[in-house]
């Protein structure tokens, strides 16, 4: 997908692109970094990404002069450019005290940092046996009719392989009949991401699930038809191998 036209449009209305690589981190697109595209970049150590803080944890990145507001934003607000003589307790030092601000608290432990540092050091090591898990897969489904494989690593594309993205071709019985295959074969666990206008929080919010559905043609096919996903992290060569037999079992019966 071409994301330069959106990019450009979005600047030229002066639309700031807050861009979501929670999974990306290590992704490139078309020589830059997942991340670095849009305005901000934010990326998740969560323990189930490729990189983990050993719990919650990531990173919001920007090239806009708001880093010393980020800053305060991730502890309490607390401006640290202020001296404060009991840091813990004096309010002085907290921006809302002067102003709006909604601060949280997303500080995390030198433990987890240090894990992260660990972490980091080993990124190409997973990157690269995912890639290669990855091509092992493509491999294998290029072999069925009913499936697309994962378009691969290129010059302009370099993905993180976080979850293989799993394609039906169009004019198969689809996705959802493939999740039933796959499920009575055991591959069960599938994340399958919908669009947001399928959550209950939007239906409350008072959002339409059928006209937003008619409105989003793309949506609908990609989510009910073409795509799910399967798990790529840690597994084995036995594993993996069993893997691709039971999707293409499950394949052939569509
Ligand atoms: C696309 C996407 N964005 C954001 C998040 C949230 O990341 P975190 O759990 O670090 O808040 C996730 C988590 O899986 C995600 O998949």
């Amino acid at each position: 997908m071409d994301l330069d036209p959106i990019l450009e449009l979005a600047r030229r209305r002066g639309i700031l692109v807050v861009e979501d690589a929670a999974h990306a981190f290590g992704a490139r697109y078309k020589g830059r970094p997942a991340g670095t595209l849009g305005d901000f970049g934010a990326f998740s150590f969560h323990e189930k990404k490729n990189v983990n803080s050993f719990g919650e944890g990531g990173i919001l990145a920007t090239n806009l002069p708001v880093g010393e507001k980020l800053r305060q934003a991730r502890f309490l607000g607390l401006d640290p450019s202020r001296k404060a003589a009991s840091w813990v307790y004096d309010v002085v030092a907290l921006e809302g005290r002067r102003g709006p601000f909604v601060a949280g608290n997303s500080s995390s432990t030198e433990i987890q940092a240090v894990g992260l540092s660990v972490q980091l050091a080993r990124m190409p090591r997973i990157l690269e046996e995912r890639r290669r898990a990855a091509e092992y897969l493509s491999g294998r489904f290029a072999a069925s009719p009913a499936l697309v494989p994962e378009q691969p690593d290129s010059a302009d594309f370099l993905s993180t392989h976080h979850l293989y993205l799993l394609q039906t071709s169009p004019g198969s019985a689809g996705v959802q009949k493939l999740k039933e295959e796959l499920a009575a074969r055991g591959v069960a666990n599938i994340p399958h991401f919908a669009p947001l206008y399928k959550f209950e929080l939007l239906h409350r919010l008072g959002y339409s699930e059928r006209s937003c559905a008619r409105s989003c043609p793309v949506a609908e096919e990609a989510f009910l038809r073409r795509f799910t996903h399967l798990p790529l992290h840690g597994l084995p060569g036995e594993r993996l191998t069993n893997l691709a037999d039971a999707v293409l079992a499950a394949a052939a019966r569509l």
